[in-house]
């Protein structure tokens, strides 16, 4: 059988491979912690899943009309930017998504063309170059400084955009190494773009997500030109612990959301109905339940760090939002006789029985991605079996 190239030549996602591998093992009874996991371990609250519930039993179960989203939650969506980023959104400024993935893939796509360059700065969540290159585009990738946890700083992101780049694809609070840009570091960024004919995709979902009192600032909100020249991403999958009910939300100029619901309504026909109102509820309801996830991860990132960072030969930025640690374990490949990350997590995985993500899928092969869903006693209990591995 002949496959598209355009298949072929696509990455399959090394996060979901992972999991794949350590269910496997599992399943074969093997007791496997797993740091894998890219979403909350929290269930989706009461109040929001009463809400898609309600729902449909009201019969909220056609086609979404329009297919770019129903009115109730764009307005909700309006609501949450004014109240939590101070950005200023009308309805037909917003569309809404089958999750933040599929706003990535319509961002890309409404706004590229074969041969127009994107940004990313590593390291990058994993899907972004493969959507890219869907696109025809080309990913090109900077790094900023280990010392600055990887962030880039003005003079860097300057030095990166050439006259062919398109886009430059943001992610602040970062999947994978849980670094956040502060406000003058956002403003200093929109400083270098608002004098480049280019736009911006600024990824937010984890913008709920911000610890040890750090603040962020929405890339749109750092000016007018930056407002103009951005689509912003957020999802309600990791604040509200939704990640199955795949729904998301994107806010930028009409011109732009306008071309990505023409894209929506002939691929997906837009997001379930009952989840659009159950984000809805979610957005506009009593926030209480995010900042009681918000406190237990910075809880549990917080001892993840100083543990991985009391290791021998391991270095580790601290994560101010999102809920990965991305240490540099590189130290440790010599003695391991490993080469790179995706040996040294099989070698883990195999020998340790602990699941981690290889930095390889995020652009860095010195590192690896642990994520901190998972519980206390969970944490303790892998980091134990991975200070043992490195010993
Ligand atoms: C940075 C980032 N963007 C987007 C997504 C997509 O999330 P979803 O499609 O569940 O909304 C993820 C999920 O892991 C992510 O980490």
């Amino acid at each position: 059988m002949k496959l598209a190239r355009r298949v072929l030549e696509l990455a399959e996602s090394a996060t979901l491979a992972v999991s794949a591998k350590a269910a496997r093992l599992k399943s074969e009874g093997i007791d496997v912690i797993s740091f894998g996991a890219g979403e909350p371990d929290f269930d989706t609250p009461e109040l929001i899943k009463a809400s898609g519930i309600c729902a449909i039993k009201e019969g909220q179960t056609r086609y979404p009309k329009p297919a770019s989203g129903l009115i109730e939650a764009k307005q909700a969506v309006c609501q949450k930017l004014a109240r939590e980023n101070s950005l200023k959104y009308t309805p037909d400024q917003v569309i809404i998504t089958t999750g933040g993935k599929m706003a990535v893939y319509l961002a890309v796509n409404a706004l590229i063309d074969p041969g127009d360059e994107v940004l990313i700065p590593k390291p990058y969540w994993v899907s972004y170059p493969e959507i890219v290159k869907l696109a025809g585009g080309e990913p090109v990738f900077v790094m900023g400084a280990e010392e600055n946890s990887y962030k880039l700083s003005a003079v860097e992101l300057a030095a990166a955009v050439s006259d062919r780049t398109r886009m430059v694809l943001l992610n602040s609070p970062s999947n994978p190494s849980g670094v956040t840009y502060t406000p003058d570091e956002i403003r200093s960024l929109a400083e270098v773009l608002s004098r480049r004919d280019l736009m911006v995709v600024s990824d937010e979902i984890y913008d709920r997500l911000l610890y040890d009192g750090h603040e962020t600032l929405s890339y749109a909100a750092a000016g007018d030109r930056a407002f103009s020249q951005t689509v912003t991403i957020n999802s309600a999958s990791k604040t509200y612990a939704m990640t199955g009910w795949r729904i998301a939300y994107v806010a930028g100029p009409t011109e732009v959301i306008k071309a990505m619901a023409k894209l929506q309504s002939q691929t997906t026909s837009g997001a379930a109905t009952f989840t659009q109102v159950a984000m809805a509820t979610a957005l506009t309801a009593d926030q209480a339940p995010v900042e009681a996830m918000r406190t237990e991860f910075e809880r549990r990132g917080r001892h993840m760090h100083e543990r991985l960072t009391a290791m021998k030969g391991v270095r580790c930025a601290k994560p101010t939002g999102a809920f990965y640690c991305f240490p540099n374990v590189a130290g440790a490949y010599r003695k391991l006789g490993v080469s790179g990350s995706a040996a040294f997590a099989d070698r883990l995985l195999t020998e340790a029985n602990v699941a981690v993500v290889p930095g390889v899928a995020f652009g860095m092969d010195d590192h690896v991605r642990l994520s901190f869903a998972a519980s206390m006693q969970q944490i303790d209990a892998g980091l134990d079996r991975i200070e043992a591995f490195l010993r």
